[in-house]
């Protein structure tokens, strides 16, 4: 029997959150932690998930791309899906958008993509598919992707890793993520989730940074665009460690972010402290494009200050911030705040990690920039194929 793996790493801001919301960049850095998919076809017509029979609205995520690569109108069978992980669920790591893009990818290769034949002058393009460059495909909305009918000599049909594209299920995994969060999703996770490496997204164009692609997603109030870049991790960062620490405090994002807004309502001078946030963000960018890393902690040690005065550290994260800092070269929280997770660039791990712990966080140990979704394991990889 058929089975495809795939897996996806979890994701933590290093600069700028908040101030993105604003129009700044943000830095975000794949972690180690993963979330790994494996489908494979169902022993009983049924939809599983984990051996139990597969609750659609209670996995929208999977529902939702489900809808996109397996669509029952076309005749796709039941799977039956196994996912594993240790990214902890709902911290602001990027749990549901490393499922999302796991779960595009391993959707993808069991399917395979049907692309033109090349004549050897021509490029071969897509048939059927999502993607940033591509026009006639929405995957934002319910539709599936295109598929032009070209005769069959004129096409071919790709199986393997060849058929899985990183954008594709970048794109995908962040249509999903708007669609479960009412319209409110930044591509943040969903790109660095994907692409891994470290991601910085802007409202303009960064100088100086490689640039993957453009965003567009139309929501309530306005259409909103974001440019996404990528950055390689500094090559001498063999001895550099993130240690992440969660508080366990649950504190949603659309409330940390609506606090935000109420504070510029009241004060709009205070939009002082999100442009020097947004300054703060850009000189991590130069730091990391360095590899100075005593100047990268340095910087996420001033981002903490300014998230501080914007009101959304909480006592808990500046409690395991304090235990980290003597340890470490720079500390901060990362994400909404209020609660989640703090982060701290370290050079001594262990000692780091021991000493949130004892300040009574759950720690985890990262790489910065670890890599992005991978095709793990497969078996007789065609499940199924549109054709
Ligand atoms: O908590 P997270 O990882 O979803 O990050 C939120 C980041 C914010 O800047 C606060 C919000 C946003 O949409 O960018």
């Amino acid at each position: 029997m058929g089975f495809v793996t795939a897996s996806a790493p979890g994701k933590c801001i290093l600069f700028g959150e908040h101030a993105v919301v604003y129009g700044h960049p943000a830095v975000a850095v794949a972690i180690d932690q993963r979330i790994s998919v494996k489908i494979q076809p169902s022993p009983n017509h049924l939809w599983l998930l984990d051996g139990s029979s597969l609750n659609m609205n209670r996995n929208p995520h999977i529902k939702g791309l489900i809808q996109k690569l397996w669509p029952k109108q076309h005749g796709a069978p039941e799977l039956s899906i196994h996912i594993e992980g240790n990214i902890p669920r709902a911290s602001g790591l990027g749990s549901s958008a490393a499922l999302s893009v796991a779960t595009a990818a391993a959707l993808r290769m069991a399917r395979g993509r049907w692309v033109s034949k090349t004549d050897g002058t021509q490029q071969q393009y897509w048939l059927e598919g999502f993607g940033s460059t591509i026009a006639n495909s929405e995957p934002y909305d319910n539709s599936s992707g295109f598929f032009a009918a070209e005769s069959q000599d004129e096409r071919y049909h790709i199986t393997g890793k060849n058929s899985v594209d990183s954008d594709e299920c970048a794109i995908l995994a962040h249509g999903v993520e708007a669609a479960v969060q009412q319209g409110r999703a930044s591509p943040m996770d969903s790109s660095t989730c994907s692409h891994g490496g470290i991601i910085i997204i802007s409202d303009v164009i960064e100088q100086g940074i490689d640039y993957l692609y453009q965003r567009t997603l139309a929501m309530k109030d306005a259409t909103r665009i974001w440019h996404i870049h990528e950055m390689s991790p500094p090559s001498d960062s063999d001895d550099v460690y993130l240690v992440i620490g969660n508080t366990g405090v649950h504190a949603p994002t659309g409330k940390q972010v609506a606090k935000v807004a109420e504070m510029l309502q009241q004060d709009p001078s205070r939009m002082k402290e999100i442009d020097t946030i947004g300054q703060i963000a850009r000189r991590g960018i130069k730091a990391l494009k360095e590899g100075d890393f005593a100047a990268v902690g340095r910087t996420m040690t001033e981002n903490q200050l300014m998230l501080s005065s914007i009101g959304v550290s909480s006592p808990e994260l500046d409690n395991l911030i304090k235990a980290a800092s003597p340890s470490s070269l720079g500390a901060k929280l990362t994400g909404a705040g209020g609660g989640g997770c703090m982060v701290a660039l370290t050079r001594n791990p262990k000692e780091t990690s021991d000493a949130i712990e004892l300040a009574g966080g759950r720690t985890l140990i990262s790489r910065l920039g670890s890599s992005g979704l991978s095709v793990d394991g497969s078996q007789n990889t065609t499940i199924w194929t549109k054709t």
